[in-house]
């Protein structure tokens, strides 16, 4: 493998596979966004309601190098400029990863570029610092809340952070698409939730009340779940009786109210725990990342009570809320700087 060229642009190009969207990005010095392609397959997986991994790996091969070659012709590049090659190694589905992984490996190879591996999650929350760096004080809590993904995490630096806690059962963004199916919505549920959202009354329907909490208010310790919270939703469109069918999305009244309710639900249960872990842990500055942090909702009120509280709170622009390869790039030239280099042994890791 060649050496780190960190003297040079420090241009990197990302790619970023784990799930699906095949991204590939040009950034240079880790934060200066040269180009920025996402080959989504929402609508291939919205047939389905959900992602299919066969299906996605597949859509993958397909689409990565029309995704790099785009990547670097729309930043004006060719790879004799890179310093580096940044991918996504894990976690994700395998089959997806394995794609990207491959290709990167193959392109360092032949260009006898630096290979560098990056944690998908620590990506995204590179994202919420990547438009404001000099702002981010360490240490500092970060959110990251997507369709696989909800959980706390203590960010030491970009390059170093733990788990504090990860949801019991389903993820935040999971929920917001299931309900999605339940109200007849499109998927992802998350945008199209959050728009029927906006006609309805967030206080119409009190669903925390019918579903458990994962703590008790004033509980110690911090928590999430959500499952219990798509199951209110099931039982409230069900009359309350969890025995009767699932009323057809188009007989169901109080759809907007529904959606609302539920999501004014998901994001009180978010930022009550992150401000709580902030607190619990003295931190002044709170991350958000992952595709929910898209949610309008959630960026309010959030940055509302977290000023009340006095702490700061950071959000990517909604384009590097969902998965990316800017941020793969961008905390790919932060590897690069620190001397965290792959081999051509690198294999991708579901976990
Ligand atoms: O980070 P991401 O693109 O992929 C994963 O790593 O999971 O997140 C996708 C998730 C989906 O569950 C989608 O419904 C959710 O993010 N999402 C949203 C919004 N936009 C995307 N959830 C709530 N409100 C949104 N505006
Ligand atoms: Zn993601």
């Amino acid at each position: 493998m060649a050496e780190p060229d960190i003297e040079t642009k420090g241009l990197v190009l990302g790619i970023e596979s784990s799930c699906d969207e095949t991204a590939a990005a040009v950034v240079a010095g880790g934060t200066e966004v040269l180009s920025n392609v996402v080959k989504s397959q929402a609508a291939i997986h919205a047939e389905f309601g959900g992602v299919v991994p066969e299906v996605a790996g597949r859509s993958h091969l397909e689409a990565i190098l029309p995704a790099v070659d785009e990547a670097l012709s729309g930043a004006g590049v060719g790879f004799d400029d890179l310093s580096a090659i940044a991918v996504t190694a894990r976690p994700g589905l395998i089959g997806s990863l394995l794609v990207g992984v491959s290709t990167a490996k193959a392109l360092a190879w032949t260009r006898g570029l630096p290979l560098v591996d990056v944690h998908h999650i620590e990506a995204h929350v590179y994202a919420a610092t990547m438009e404001a760096p000099e702002s981010v004080e360490y240490p500092c809590i970060a959110l990251v809340v997507s369709g696989g993904h909800t959980a706390l995490y203590d960010v030491r630096s970009p390059l170093d952070m733990s788990p504090i806690v990860s949801t019991l059962d389903d993820a935040a963004g999971e929920a917001f698409d299931k309900v999605a199916w339940i109200l007849g919505l499109e998927y992802p549920g998350g945008p199209s939730v959050s728009r029927l959202a906006e006609e309805g009354n967030p206080k119409a329907i009190h669903f925390r009340r019918y579903s458990p909490k994962p703590l008790p208010d004033g509980a110690k310790q911090i928590g999430f779940s959500f499952s219990g919270l798509k199951t209110a939703v099931l039982y409230h469109v069900r009359g309350g009786d969890a025995l009767q069918p699932t009323p057809a999305p188009e007989d169901i009244a109080d759809r907007a109210d529904i959606a609302a309710s539920f999501q004014e639900a998901v994001c009180d249960s978010l930022v009550t725990q992150t401000l709580r872990a902030a607190k619990m842990r003295g931190a002044g500055q709170v991350l958000v990342a992952g595709g929910v942090a898209c949610n309008r909702r959630l960026r309010e009120m959030m940055a509302t009570r977290a000023k009340d509280a006095g702490i700061r709170s950071f959000f990517p622009s909604p384009a590097y809320c969902t998965d990316n390869a800017v941020m793969i790039a961008g905390l790919g030239w932060k590897r690069l700087e620190s001397g965290l280099t792959a081999d051509l042994a690198l294999d991708a890791a579901p976990r």
